[in-house]
C-alpha cells in the first residue's frame, strides 16, 4: 500500500498529542516531520509535549522540530488555563529532557514542501499559523505545492472558544492565519464548531477509550484540565477534542459529511472580533472561494477512527 506523506504542525497539548498518536500509529500514513510552534503552551513545553508523545507512540524515527516562539507581530498568548501548566493535564508526566532535531521548523517546511511531488503532502495544522505563515512568506510558491492542508482553526459559525467571535489558533496569531488564508493553499478548516458539535467526549466515552489500552487510557488522563475548562467555560457535556477530529478529516475525509467551499478571511484590527474567521456564506463579497469549510461531520466515524487509532 502506497503510504500519504504528511507533515504536521503543533503547538503541543493535551488534544494535540491525541491528534499525533492517531497519525503516528495510522498504518497508511508516514509522518514526515513534525514541527512545532508557540500557543498552548510556550515553545519548549511544546516541543517536550510532542517529544513525549513520539515516543510514547513508539515512534522516535519521526524527526520533530522547533519552530516559532512568539507570533509575527502580537505577544504570545498561551492556553495554560485550559490544558494545565504543561499542557497535557498537569497529571506529573516526565515531559523534560528530551532533544529535539536540529534544524528550525520553518527551514524543515520550506525543504520538505519544497521536495516532494506537487500534490502529495498533506500539511495538518494543530496550532497557530506562524511557522506555516513565516515559510510561506520565504516561499509563496510553496502553498499551491501542498496537496491537502488541513488546518484545526477558525469557526464557521463565529461563535468563539477564546473570545465572543475567534478561535485560539486563529485568536493567538490573526496575522499568521491572514497569510495562510489568502495563500494558494487547498486549506479544509476544521473549525471549533465542528469539534464543539461532533467531537465532544464525555465521562462514559472516556470510560470506554481508556478501556483499550494503556495509550488510550493515556489519552483520556492528559485531558484533566481540558475537561474542567469545557464544562465549566465552554459549557459542553464533557471535553471537546479538535486536533484529533481535524486530523480524523485528514486521515479520512468522509469523516467530513458536508463541506462548502467558500471566502474565509481573517479578521486582524477588530477589537472585538480580531481572529475571527469571516466565512461569506451567501457570496455577498464577491471575493472568490478559497477554503473548503467543513460544515458537518460524522460522530460515528471520528469516534470509530479515533478508537481504530488508539487500540492497544
Ligand atoms: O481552539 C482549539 C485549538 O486551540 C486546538 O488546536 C487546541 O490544541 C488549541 O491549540
Ligand atoms: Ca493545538
Amino acid at each position: 500500500m502506497t503510504k500519504r506523506s504528511f507533515l504536521i504542525d503543533t503547538d503541543t497539548a493535551s488534544d494535540d498529542a491525541v491528534a499525533l498518536l492517531m497519525a503516528l500509529r495510522d498504518p497508511g500514513i508516514d509522518v514526515l516531520a513534525i514541527t512545532v510552534v508557540a500557543g498552548n503552551v510556550p515553545l519548549e513545553q511544546a516541543v517536550q509535549n510532542a517529544l513525549f508523545t513520539v515516543e510514547r507512540a513508539g515512534r522516535t524515527d519521526v524527526p520533530v522540530f522547533a519552530g516559532a516562539a512568539a507570533p509575527l507581530e502580537r505577544e504570545l498568548f498561551t492556553a495554560e488555563f485550559v490544558h494545565g501548566t504543561d499542557g497535557m493535564g498537569d497529571i506529573g508526566l516526565p515531559l523534560a529532557g528530551r532533544r529535539p532535531s536540529s534544524g528550525h521548523a520553518v527551514d524543515v517546511l520550506v525543504e520538505t514542501i519544497g521536495s516532494q511531488p506537487p500534490g502529495a503532502l498533506t500539511l495538518v495544522t494543530l496550532g497557530p499559523l506562524t511557522n506555516i505563515a513565516l515559510a510561506f512568506r520565504r516561499d509563496p510558491a510553496l502553498a499551491a505545492r501542498i496537496g491537502s492542508m488541513v488546518v484545526m482553526g477558525g469557526t464557521s459559525d463565529a461563535v468563539g472558544n477564546v473570545s465572543a467571535a475567534a478561535e485560539f489558533n486563529i485568536f493567538a496569531d490573526p496575522e499568521a492565519a491572514a497569510v495562510v488564508f489568502a495563500s494558494d493553499a487547498s486549506i479544509t478548516m476544521v473549525g471549533w464548531d465542528i469539534s464543539r458539535l461532533y467531537a465532544v467526549i464525555d465521562h462514559d466515552d472516556a470510560a470506554t477509550i481508556r478501556g483499550l489500552g494503556p495509550l488510550a487510557a493515556l489519552a483520556m488522563d492528559i485531558q484533566a484540565k481540558v475537561d474542567v475548562f469545557a464544562t465549566h467555560e465552554t459549557h459542553l457535556a464533557g471535553f471537546d477534542l479538535p486536533d484529533p477530529i481535524a486530523m480524523a478529516v485528514a486521515l479520512d475525509p468522509r469523516v467530513a459529511t458536508r463541506v462548502e467551499h467558500r471566502n474565509v478571511v481573517v479578521e486582524t484590527r477588530g477589537e472585538f472580533t480580531a481572529g475571527q474567521t469571516v466565512v461569506d456564506h451567501l457570496g455577498l463579497t464577491g471575493r472568490p472561494p478559497n477554503v473548503h469549510v467543513v460544515r458537518e461531520a460524522s460522530r460515528a466515524a471520528f469516534i470509530a477512527l479515533l478508537h481504530e487509532r488508539l487500540r492497544g
